[in-house]
Protein backbone atom coordinates (compact mmCIF):
# COMPACT_ATOMS: atom_id res chain seq x y z
CA UNK A 1 0.00 0.00 0.00
CA UNK A 2 2.95 2.35 0.80
CA UNK A 3 4.02 2.40 -2.89
CA UNK A 4 0.11 3.73 -4.02
CA UNK A 5 -0.26 5.86 -1.24
CA UNK A 6 1.37 9.17 -3.51
CA UNK A 7 -0.87 8.08 -6.76
CA UNK A 8 -3.76 8.09 -4.01
CA UNK A 9 -3.53 11.71 -3.15
CA UNK A 10 -2.66 12.71 -6.31
CA UNK A 11 -5.38 11.57 -8.13
CA UNK A 12 -7.83 12.00 -5.59
CA UNK A 13 -6.27 15.84 -5.25
CA UNK A 14 -6.39 16.29 -9.61
CA UNK A 15 -9.84 14.74 -9.55
CA UNK A 16 -11.56 17.02 -7.19
CA UNK A 17 -10.03 20.21 -8.67
CA UNK A 18 -11.40 19.05 -12.34
CA UNK A 19 -14.46 18.10 -10.99
CA UNK A 20 -14.37 14.42 -12.42
CA UNK A 21 -15.74 11.10 -11.16
CA UNK A 22 -14.26 7.91 -10.98
CA UNK A 23 -16.71 4.95 -12.70
CA UNK A 24 -15.05 1.89 -11.74
CA UNK A 25 -15.93 -1.97 -12.84
CA UNK A 26 -15.79 -4.93 -9.96
CA UNK A 27 -12.62 -6.34 -11.52
CA UNK A 28 -10.20 -3.16 -11.13
CA UNK A 29 -7.58 -3.86 -8.44
CA UNK A 30 -8.13 -3.20 -5.21
CA UNK A 31 -6.39 -0.14 -4.75
CA UNK A 32 -8.24 1.30 -8.18
CA UNK A 33 -11.65 -0.45 -6.26
CA UNK A 34 -11.44 1.25 -2.81
CA UNK A 35 -8.94 4.07 -2.85
CA UNK A 36 -9.92 5.95 -5.92
CA UNK A 37 -13.71 5.19 -7.36
CA UNK A 38 -16.36 7.39 -6.74
CA UNK A 39 -18.64 4.38 -8.13
CA UNK A 40 -18.44 1.05 -8.67
CA UNK A 41 -20.75 -2.04 -9.81
CA UNK A 42 -21.22 -4.15 -12.53
CA UNK A 43 -21.87 -3.22 -16.05
CA UNK A 44 -25.79 -2.46 -15.73
CA UNK A 45 -24.89 -0.70 -12.56
CA UNK A 46 -22.13 1.74 -14.02
CA UNK A 47 -24.29 2.46 -17.50
CA UNK A 48 -26.97 3.00 -14.95
CA UNK A 49 -24.73 5.55 -12.88
CA UNK A 50 -23.58 6.99 -15.97
CA UNK A 51 -26.73 8.14 -16.55
CA UNK A 52 -26.72 10.12 -13.09
CA UNK A 53 -23.41 11.36 -12.82
CA UNK A 54 -23.46 15.41 -12.55
CA UNK A 55 -19.58 15.83 -13.49
CA UNK A 56 -18.45 16.78 -16.91
CA UNK A 57 -15.45 14.47 -16.65
CA UNK A 58 -16.55 11.43 -16.38
CA UNK A 59 -12.76 8.31 -15.99
CA UNK A 60 -13.93 5.16 -16.64
CA UNK A 61 -11.59 2.47 -15.09
CA UNK A 62 -12.45 -0.76 -17.00
CA UNK A 63 -12.78 -1.98 -20.37
CA UNK A 64 -13.10 0.31 -23.70
CA UNK A 65 -16.84 -1.14 -23.72
CA UNK A 66 -17.77 0.53 -20.63
CA UNK A 67 -16.39 3.93 -21.36
CA UNK A 68 -17.33 3.78 -24.80
CA UNK A 69 -21.44 3.01 -23.14
CA UNK A 70 -20.76 6.34 -20.97
CA UNK A 71 -20.15 8.71 -24.16
CA UNK A 72 -23.07 7.53 -25.54
CA UNK A 73 -25.32 8.13 -22.53
CA UNK A 74 -23.71 10.90 -22.07
CA UNK A 75 -22.50 12.85 -25.37
CA UNK A 76 -21.68 16.21 -24.00
CA UNK A 77 -19.12 15.06 -21.42
CA UNK A 78 -15.56 14.02 -21.45
CA UNK A 79 -15.38 10.85 -21.19
CA UNK A 80 -11.68 9.34 -20.28
CA UNK A 81 -9.93 6.15 -20.16
CA UNK A 82 -6.76 5.76 -18.77
CA UNK A 83 -5.70 3.17 -21.55
CA UNK A 84 -7.54 2.84 -25.20
CA UNK A 85 -5.84 -0.69 -25.59
CA UNK A 86 -8.45 -2.08 -22.77
CA UNK A 87 -10.30 -4.08 -24.85
CA UNK A 88 -12.36 -7.32 -24.44
CA UNK A 89 -12.67 -10.61 -26.47
CA UNK A 90 -15.86 -10.62 -26.36
CA UNK A 91 -16.38 -7.41 -28.15
CA UNK A 92 -13.77 -8.27 -30.61
CA UNK A 93 -15.18 -11.40 -31.63
CA UNK A 94 -18.18 -9.59 -33.49
CA UNK A 95 -18.40 -6.41 -36.31
CA UNK A 96 -21.48 -4.18 -36.87
CA UNK A 97 -21.02 -5.73 -40.33
CA UNK A 98 -21.42 -9.18 -39.10
CA UNK A 99 -24.83 -8.18 -37.23
CA UNK A 100 -26.16 -6.82 -40.86
CA UNK A 101 -25.23 -10.43 -41.93
CA UNK A 102 -27.13 -12.49 -39.24
CA UNK A 103 -30.10 -10.03 -40.00
CA UNK A 104 -30.52 -11.01 -43.40
CA UNK A 105 -30.05 -14.39 -42.48
CA UNK A 106 -33.00 -13.95 -39.87
CA UNK A 107 -35.06 -11.17 -41.23
CA UNK A 108 -37.05 -9.95 -38.12
CA UNK A 109 -35.74 -11.94 -35.65
CA UNK A 110 -35.12 -9.73 -32.84
CA UNK A 111 -31.19 -8.60 -32.02
CA UNK A 112 -30.36 -8.41 -28.38
CA UNK A 113 -26.22 -7.67 -27.94
CA UNK A 114 -24.38 -8.00 -24.75
CA UNK A 115 -23.56 -4.68 -23.77
CA UNK A 116 -19.67 -6.28 -24.26
CA UNK A 117 -19.30 -5.25 -27.73
CA UNK A 118 -18.65 -1.96 -29.96
CA UNK A 119 -20.83 0.99 -30.45
CA UNK A 120 -21.01 -0.57 -34.15
CA UNK A 121 -22.42 -3.32 -33.02
CA UNK A 122 -24.81 -1.69 -30.57
CA UNK A 123 -26.17 0.80 -33.09
CA UNK A 124 -27.44 -3.03 -35.02
CA UNK A 125 -29.36 -3.88 -31.91
CA UNK A 126 -33.00 -3.79 -30.51
CA UNK A 127 -31.79 -3.87 -27.22
CA UNK A 128 -28.81 -4.06 -25.20
CA UNK A 129 -28.39 -6.73 -21.92
CA UNK A 130 -25.69 -7.52 -19.70
CA UNK A 131 -25.26 -10.70 -17.78
CA UNK A 132 -27.79 -9.32 -15.06
CA UNK A 133 -30.58 -8.64 -17.32
CA UNK A 134 -30.29 -11.19 -20.33
CA UNK A 135 -33.50 -13.27 -19.49
CA UNK A 136 -35.83 -10.12 -18.77
CA UNK A 137 -34.50 -8.50 -22.08
CA UNK A 138 -35.26 -11.78 -24.18
CA UNK A 139 -38.24 -12.10 -22.65
CA UNK A 140 -39.50 -8.64 -23.54
CA UNK A 141 -39.49 -9.61 -27.25
CA UNK A 142 -43.14 -11.23 -28.49
CA UNK A 143 -41.24 -13.40 -31.12
CA UNK A 144 -40.51 -17.19 -30.37
CA UNK A 145 -36.77 -16.62 -31.79
CA UNK A 146 -34.09 -14.28 -30.38
CA UNK A 147 -30.83 -13.65 -31.64
CA UNK A 148 -28.63 -13.39 -28.22
CA UNK A 149 -25.02 -12.19 -29.35
CA UNK A 150 -22.21 -12.16 -29.55
CA UNK A 151 -21.49 -14.36 -26.31
CA UNK A 152 -22.34 -18.16 -26.56
CA UNK A 153 -22.32 -19.55 -23.23
CA UNK A 154 -24.13 -16.60 -22.23
CA UNK A 155 -26.53 -17.29 -24.73
CA UNK A 156 -27.09 -21.01 -24.05
CA UNK A 157 -27.12 -20.46 -20.26
CA UNK A 158 -29.80 -18.22 -21.52
CA UNK A 159 -32.28 -20.79 -23.48
CA UNK A 160 -32.28 -22.46 -20.33
CA UNK A 161 -33.97 -20.21 -18.48
CA UNK A 162 -37.02 -19.05 -21.25
CA UNK A 163 -38.69 -21.32 -23.50
CA UNK A 164 -37.74 -19.15 -26.80
CA UNK A 165 -35.49 -19.98 -29.05
CA UNK A 166 -31.95 -18.43 -28.99
CA UNK A 167 -30.03 -17.88 -31.84
CA UNK A 168 -26.66 -17.17 -31.39
CA UNK A 169 -22.67 -16.18 -31.78
CA UNK A 170 -19.52 -17.68 -31.60
CA UNK A 171 -17.76 -14.97 -28.96
CA UNK A 172 -16.00 -16.01 -25.67
CA UNK A 173 -14.85 -14.27 -22.94
CA UNK A 174 -11.21 -15.40 -22.23
CA UNK A 175 -11.15 -15.37 -18.83
CA UNK A 176 -14.46 -17.51 -17.95
CA UNK A 177 -14.13 -19.88 -20.94
CA UNK A 178 -10.75 -21.12 -19.10
CA UNK A 179 -12.62 -22.07 -15.79
CA UNK A 180 -14.00 -26.14 -16.41
CA UNK A 181 -16.18 -28.83 -14.21
CA UNK A 182 -13.81 -30.58 -13.52
CA UNK A 183 -11.89 -28.60 -12.02
CA UNK A 184 -14.38 -27.03 -9.76
CA UNK A 185 -15.90 -30.28 -9.02
CA UNK A 186 -12.36 -31.65 -7.77
CA UNK A 187 -12.44 -28.78 -5.01
CA UNK A 188 -15.69 -29.79 -3.81
CA UNK A 189 -14.63 -33.72 -3.83
CA UNK A 190 -11.93 -32.09 -1.31
CA UNK A 191 -14.33 -29.96 0.76
CA UNK A 192 -18.29 -30.73 0.20
CA UNK A 193 -19.20 -27.59 2.61
CA UNK A 194 -17.72 -24.77 -0.20
CA UNK A 195 -20.45 -23.00 -2.08
CA UNK A 196 -19.41 -22.39 -5.96
CA UNK A 197 -20.45 -19.25 -7.60
CA UNK A 198 -20.20 -18.25 -11.35
CA UNK A 199 -20.51 -16.10 -13.78
CA UNK A 200 -22.47 -16.33 -16.68
CA UNK A 201 -20.04 -16.17 -19.43
CA UNK A 202 -18.64 -19.58 -17.95
CA UNK A 203 -19.73 -22.71 -20.26
CA UNK A 204 -23.14 -24.37 -18.86
CA UNK A 205 -21.24 -27.30 -17.97
CA UNK A 206 -19.44 -24.94 -15.26
CA UNK A 207 -22.32 -23.26 -14.26
CA UNK A 208 -24.17 -26.59 -13.73
CA UNK A 209 -21.98 -26.87 -10.93
CA UNK A 210 -22.10 -23.42 -9.28
CA UNK A 211 -24.53 -22.80 -6.05
CA UNK A 212 -25.27 -19.24 -8.09
CA UNK A 213 -24.46 -17.88 -10.89
CA UNK A 214 -25.68 -14.14 -11.61
CA UNK A 215 -23.64 -10.75 -12.59
CA UNK A 216 -20.44 -9.51 -10.60
CA UNK A 217 -22.78 -7.47 -8.65
CA UNK A 218 -25.12 -10.13 -8.13
CA UNK A 219 -22.16 -12.40 -6.93
CA UNK A 220 -20.91 -10.16 -4.09
CA UNK A 221 -24.20 -9.47 -2.77
CA UNK A 222 -24.68 -13.60 -2.41
CA UNK A 223 -21.60 -13.29 -0.42
CA UNK A 224 -22.68 -10.50 1.54
CA UNK A 225 -26.35 -11.93 2.28
CA UNK A 226 -25.48 -15.63 2.64
CA UNK A 227 -22.16 -15.02 4.10
CA UNK A 228 -20.91 -18.78 2.76
CA UNK A 229 -17.40 -20.35 5.28
CA UNK A 230 -15.68 -21.09 1.92
CA UNK A 231 -16.54 -19.78 -1.48
CA UNK A 232 -14.93 -19.95 -4.50
CA UNK A 233 -15.49 -16.82 -7.45
CA UNK A 234 -15.58 -18.45 -10.43
CA UNK A 235 -14.70 -15.16 -12.27
CA UNK A 236 -12.10 -12.42 -12.95
CA UNK A 237 -9.44 -12.74 -9.62
CA UNK A 238 -10.18 -8.88 -8.58
CA UNK A 239 -12.97 -9.61 -7.38
CA UNK A 240 -12.23 -11.73 -4.38
CA UNK A 241 -9.77 -9.45 -3.19
CA UNK A 242 -11.93 -6.38 -3.44
CA UNK A 243 -14.97 -7.47 -1.20
CA UNK A 244 -12.68 -10.16 1.00
CA UNK A 245 -12.20 -7.40 4.12
CA UNK A 246 -16.12 -6.54 3.76
CA UNK A 247 -16.80 -9.91 4.98
CA UNK A 248 -13.67 -11.37 7.03
CA UNK A 249 -15.82 -14.51 8.21
CA UNK A 250 -15.85 -15.48 4.66
CA UNK A 251 -12.45 -18.14 3.05
CA UNK A 252 -11.96 -17.25 -0.62
CA UNK A 253 -10.60 -20.07 -2.37
CA UNK A 254 -9.04 -18.14 -5.52
CA UNK A 255 -8.19 -19.90 -8.75
CA UNK A 256 -6.66 -17.00 -10.38
CA UNK A 257 -7.68 -16.26 -13.64
CA UNK A 258 -6.71 -12.86 -14.77
CA UNK A 259 -8.25 -10.18 -16.97
CA UNK A 260 -5.60 -8.92 -18.92
CA UNK A 261 -7.54 -5.89 -20.90
CA UNK A 262 -9.02 -5.15 -17.09
CA UNK A 263 -5.84 -5.02 -15.67
CA UNK A 264 -4.40 -2.43 -18.09
CA UNK A 265 -5.76 0.27 -16.42
CA UNK A 266 -3.69 1.19 -13.56
CA UNK A 267 -2.90 4.08 -10.92
CA UNK A 268 -0.05 5.49 -12.76
CA UNK A 269 -2.52 5.51 -15.86
CA UNK A 270 -5.16 7.07 -14.06
CA UNK A 271 -3.09 9.73 -12.97
CA UNK A 272 -1.72 10.36 -16.47
CA UNK A 273 -5.36 10.86 -17.67
CA UNK A 274 -6.20 13.37 -15.40
CA UNK A 275 -3.17 15.34 -15.63
CA UNK A 276 -3.51 15.02 -19.63
CA UNK A 277 -7.03 14.73 -20.12
CA UNK A 278 -6.45 11.21 -22.17
CA UNK A 279 -7.66 9.27 -23.96
CA UNK A 280 -10.80 11.05 -24.75
CA UNK A 281 -13.69 8.39 -25.92
CA UNK A 282 -15.10 9.15 -28.83
CA UNK A 283 -17.95 7.54 -30.41
CA UNK A 284 -18.56 8.26 -34.60
CA UNK A 285 -21.89 10.53 -34.57
CA UNK A 286 -23.14 8.19 -37.32
CA UNK A 287 -23.36 5.93 -34.99
CA UNK A 288 -23.98 6.97 -31.70
CA UNK A 289 -27.52 7.87 -32.19
CA UNK A 290 -28.41 4.10 -32.83
CA UNK A 291 -26.53 2.72 -30.56
CA UNK A 292 -27.77 5.16 -27.90
CA UNK A 293 -31.43 4.26 -28.22
CA UNK A 294 -30.51 0.18 -28.07
CA UNK A 295 -28.84 1.21 -24.61
CA UNK A 296 -31.51 3.35 -23.37
CA UNK A 297 -33.95 0.67 -24.23
CA UNK A 298 -32.30 -1.60 -21.76
CA UNK A 299 -31.94 0.78 -19.14
CA UNK A 300 -35.63 1.59 -19.19
CA UNK A 301 -36.71 -2.25 -19.05
CA UNK A 302 -38.48 -2.68 -15.86
CA UNK A 303 -36.55 -5.49 -13.83
P1 LIG B 1 -20.80 -7.83 -15.30
O1 LIG B 1 -21.83 -7.08 -16.07
O2 LIG B 1 -21.36 -9.02 -14.59
O3 LIG B 1 -20.05 -6.91 -14.39
O4 LIG B 1 -19.76 -8.47 -16.33
C1 LIG B 1 -18.89 -7.71 -17.10
C2 LIG B 1 -17.76 -8.51 -17.60
O5 LIG B 1 -17.01 -8.07 -18.43
C3 LIG B 1 -17.58 -9.82 -17.04
O6 LIG B 1 -16.51 -10.45 -17.65
FE1 LIG C 1 -14.16 -9.09 -21.61
FE2 LIG C 1 -13.89 -11.35 -20.26
FE3 LIG C 1 -12.34 -9.30 -19.65
FE4 LIG C 1 -14.96 -9.25 -19.05
S1 LIG C 1 -13.40 -10.61 -18.21
S2 LIG C 1 -13.77 -7.61 -19.98
S3 LIG C 1 -15.82 -10.36 -20.81
S4 LIG C 1 -12.36 -10.43 -21.61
Amino acid sequence: WPVYAPYVHAINRLKKERGAVILAHNYQTPEIFHCVSDIVGDSLQLAREATLVDAEIIVQCGVHFMAETSKLLNPEKTILIPDVKAGCSLSESITGADVRLLKERYPGVPVVTYVNTSADVKAETDVCCTSSNAVAVVESFDSDTVLCIPDEYLAMNVAKQTSKKILTWKGHCEVHERFTAAELLAYKEADPTIEIIGHPECHPDVIAVCDYSGSTSGMINYVKDTRPSRVLLVTECSMASNIESEVPDVDFVKPCNLCPHMKRITLPKILDSLVNMTEEVIVDPAIADRARLAVERMINLKN
